[in-house]
């Protein structure tokens, strides 16, 4: 969806320096194509099968984004209140949500009951009886799932891997047994199903294999204590090919013909809940270098955008492939170089030592692959204003967000009277 057609990076049919030149850079550019075709790969893969897919909307949640996935069926899962309360604002019905999270306050459970979320992923016994008080005051009954810990590793980035026992999500597979026991004695909760996410950025079957193995021998031991268990949710996590190599990370279809294969005899309904999938490759970073500098030892490429907009290399070391708008001519020549944003810490890197072709200031460079925690892990550190996101479909193209100025960006700041 972000090709080079005569010479030029598009996005769908919109070269993408006139979007730079009507919205300025450093700009997000998302793909309606792009989300559909990723999402449809789930649902053609799971047709047939009793399933909802909940997109994780932490991965991009803009408002214009929701909407196209709530148009095509997705359900969502939400991982705030906040987060509950744009799914609801995009026109979507409780009982297509999904609400997990380690920490969910009393607010926030409060209005996810208000709200009618089909499901309360708990992951404690604290917040099991917090939400169980909250439900009863309300003479309500919340829908829940227990999020289990397996303690199996995701084999992923540390910093984005959550089923290990040592990570801070879902209740220990030890306690599991006890706590739906708990649980069933609550009159404000009523079980419908069990939860697992054991990580995310996945580019390997196996773990899953292991973990939706688990989960069934859960389904069959908490069925045999009398517990209804008719939907069992499987988390997200699936990874994407950051490199260019799609060979090297297991599809859509491939990842779901493990989940079919590894839940077909329990008779659930089935949650997924990816995020990265759908919308990862669906947007890009578009920004301009702005200078152009050599170093002692190396050349930096300055470009506009920055670690506040495009968090992942600086937090995780992701890597993001760079290309430039105008393709580049056959054969030219590569020079390695650091593609640097402006912010006044050495995290600010995109890029190391990148074979790139000859690069010049005023160039429009693309940071492929950041449609997911690009824009909402976003930050005005610096004071440099949130990143404006631009959708486009076709020939069309609409700002979904739009870049705040600095005035803006000042105004919301308040001083004491007594200062
Ligand atoms: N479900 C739960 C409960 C999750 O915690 C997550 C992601 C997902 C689903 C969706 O995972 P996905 O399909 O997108 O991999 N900021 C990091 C990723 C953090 C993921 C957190 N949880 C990054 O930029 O790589």
């Amino acid at each position: 969806m972000f090709e080079y057609t005569n010479g030029e990076m598009c996005a769908e049919d919109v070269a993408l320096s006139v979007i730079a030149a009507e919205v300025g850079t450093p700009a997000y550019v998302y793909s309606c194509g792009a989300f559909e075709s990723r999402f449809h790969e789930f649902e053609t893969a799971l047709a047939g099968s009793n399933y909802l897919i909940c997109y994780a909307m932490k991965a991009n949640s803009n408002q214009a984004v929701l909407q196209l996935l709530a148009g095509l069926g997705a359900g969502f899962d939400a991982v705030s209140g906040g987060e509950v309360a744009r799914a609801v604002a995009a026109g979507v019905q409780g009982k297509r949500i999904v609400f997990s999270g380690v920490g969910k306050s009393r607010d926030e459970l409060s209005r996810a009951l208000d709200a009618g979320v089909c499901q309360f992923n708990v992951e404690s016994e604290a917040e099991l009886a917090i939400l169980n008080e909250i439900a009863c005051s309300k003479g309500r009954v919340a829908p829940i799932a227990i999020r289990v810990n397996p303690n199996i590793d995701a084999g992923t980035h540390s910093k984005i891997s959550t089923g290990k026992a040592d990570n801070k999500f879902g209740i220990p597979i030890s306690r599991v047994r006890e706590v739906y026991q708990n649980a069933a004695c609550l009159d404000g909760v009523r079980i419908e199903g069990l939860d697992m996410h054991i990580g995310s950025q996945l580019t390997d079957l196996a773990p899953y294999r292991q973990a939706f193995n688990t989960a069934g021998d859960l389904v069959r031991m908490l069925r045999g204590d009398g517990h209804a268990i008719d939907r069992l949710d499987l988390g997200g996590g699936l990874g994407i090919d950051y490199q260019g190599d799609a060979d090297a990370t297991p599809t859509a279809a491939e990842y779901c013909a493990l989940v079919r294969q590894c839940t077909a005899e329990l008779g659930c309904e089935i949650v997924i809940e990816p995020g990265r999938y759908i919308s990862g490759h669906s947007g890009i970073l578009l920004t301009e270098v702005i200078i152009v500098k050599e170093g002692e030892s190396r050349t930096f490429v300055v470009v506009d955008a920055a670690m506040n907009d495009l968090l992942r290399p600086a937090m995780y070391g992701a890597f993001h492939r760079i290309e430039p708008v105008i393709a580049p001519q056959d054969g030219a020549t590569l020079m390695p170089c650091d593609i640097v944003g402006p912010v006044c810490e050495s995290s600010d890197t995109f890029a190391m030592q990148r074979q790139m072709p000859q690069v010049d200031v005023g160039q429009l460079l693309v940071i492929q692959g950041a449609g997911a925690y690009g824009a909402v892990m976003a930050s005005e550190y610096n004071t440099r204003p949130l990143v404006p996101e631009v959708l486009v479909r076709g020939s069309r193209f609409a700002v979904i967000r739009h870049r705040p100025s600095i005035d803006d960006i000042i105004a919301r700041d308040r001083i004491p009277s007594w200062l």
